[in-house]
């Protein structure tokens, strides 16, 4: 007899992007629905990589990451958010923000213990807090603009919440937190245990003057928090799977903990040479307006089309209300512009626990002009 699984995660089958990808492979569509540009990543960046391998950085660099880069990035963090961090005490570079994420979750979490995530939610987290054990306590975001209703949140709160995640710029909405939303949560979790995990993958990815509200700014939660980071959404590159966390000490000590006797350290080559693209500084301070043309022009193709553009601010995402097109469900009308369209999207009910059907779709703007040319002249030819 041969063993079986007692699945960890029994709910969880093939993700929604995966589906959608094989689905557009076999169609032939054009896929507007994974989050990854499909423009090249910067060259020199490319050839210091190169350079690091013919120098002969091949083997492990220290385990919370190589010195030079983390050096470089307090220097970037302080002065972007006007922080004190510690690079050797509080930054750890990890294999991608999901795993930055997955690992603080793992370095808190024990059975029973509440998470507090608001959906649409990226489709990674309640996966990270069950197989911990743990309680995933979904607030749905209050449609169309994605605001957090504090008034419920302060509600779902007990001796069991052990986090709250939040993720801004926000992906799949494109919404950014307010100075508001910093006070309302600051307010909710003073003198409470309650950690924060700060999903800031897409820090950079910031439209129409909005600044960053990083949890880095503000000492009173960064002391409960751990901030997530991508190098892979700053720099075009999501294939590296490079990150980071920056948390304060005392929380740090613990992600180490984990972080060592899982993956224990990353990529050199790749290390070394953001240490030195890093100091480049208009390559990530012109990302926003890099990326708010794309979406500017992505609005103004589709100003073709009956779709309705809901408000985005930031990642490279853009939803779109289709309901003056069809009422079909959003699963079974995303499925069928991939396969009578040609043009492939995510529907926005994949990031919810809980069904909810707004008919909404996403669309990825972070494409090449022709790409976005391409898919809008399908869509308007579909529905004419
Ligand atoms: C909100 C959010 N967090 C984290 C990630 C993952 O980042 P990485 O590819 O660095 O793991 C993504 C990627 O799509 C994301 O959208």
């Amino acid at each position: 007899m041969s063993p079986e699984i007692h699945s960890k995660l029994p709910a969880v089958g093939t993700t929604i992007f995966t589906t959608m990808s094989a689905l557009s492979v076999k169609h032939n569509a054009i896929n507007l629905g994974q989050g990854f540009p499909d423009f090249p990543m910067n060259e020199t960046l490319q050839s210091l990589v190169d350079k690091a391998m013919k120098d002969g950085h091949n083997q492990y660099v220290h385990m919370c990451g190589l010195p030079s880069l983390r050096e470089q990035l307090a220097n970037k963090v302080n002065e972007d958010y006007s922080a004190n961090i510690n690079l050797d005490s509080e930054i750890t570079i990890t294999p991608g923000g999901t795993y930055a994420i997955y690992t603080a979750f793992t370095t808190i979490l024990r059975p029973g213990d509440e998470v507090i995530l608001f959906e649409p939610a990226y489709d990674s987290y309640i996966p990270n807090i069950e197989i911990n054990g743990a309680v995933a306590v979904p607030i749905a975001l209050e449609y169309p603009d994605y605001r957090i209703n504090w008034q419920l949140v302060k509600e779902k709160i007990n001796a069991k919440t052990k986090a709250i995640i939040i993720n801004s710029p926000h992906n799949p909405t494109g919404k950014v937190l307010e100075e508001s939303d910093i006070d309302a949560l600051k307010a909710l979790v003073k003198n409470t245990g309650i950690f924060i995990i700060s999903d800031e993958v897409y820090e950079h990815l910031i439209f129409d003057n909005k600044p960053h509200l990083s949890l880095l700014k503000y000492p009173d939660l960064f002391e409960r928090t751990f901030v997530c980071f991508s190098f892979g959404k700053v720099y075009h590159c999501t294939g590296w799977k490079l990150g980071y966390c920056i948390a304060p000490e005392s929380l740090m000590k613990e992600f180490r903990k984990v972080h060592q006797f899982n993956c224990f350290t990353c990529n050199s080559p790749a290390q070394y040479a953001l240490a030195e693209f890093i100091q480049q500084k208009n390559e990530y301070r012109q990302l926003g307006s890099f990326l708010q043309k794309k979406r500017d022009y992505f609005q103004q193709l589709m100003q073709q089309t009956p779709f309705k553009a809901l408000v985005s601010h930031g990642s490279y995402f853009q939803l779109y209300d289709y309901s003056a097109i069809s009422d079909q469900r959003e699963n079974d009308f995303a499925i069928r512009l991939t396969q009578e369209a040609g043009v492939t999207t995510i529907p926005v009910s994949a990031f919810y626990k809980t069904p909810v059907d707004n008919r909404v779709l996403r669309f990825c703007f972070a494409k090449k002009e022709s790409t976005l040319e391409q898919a809008v002249e399908r869509l308007v030819k579909y529905l004419s």
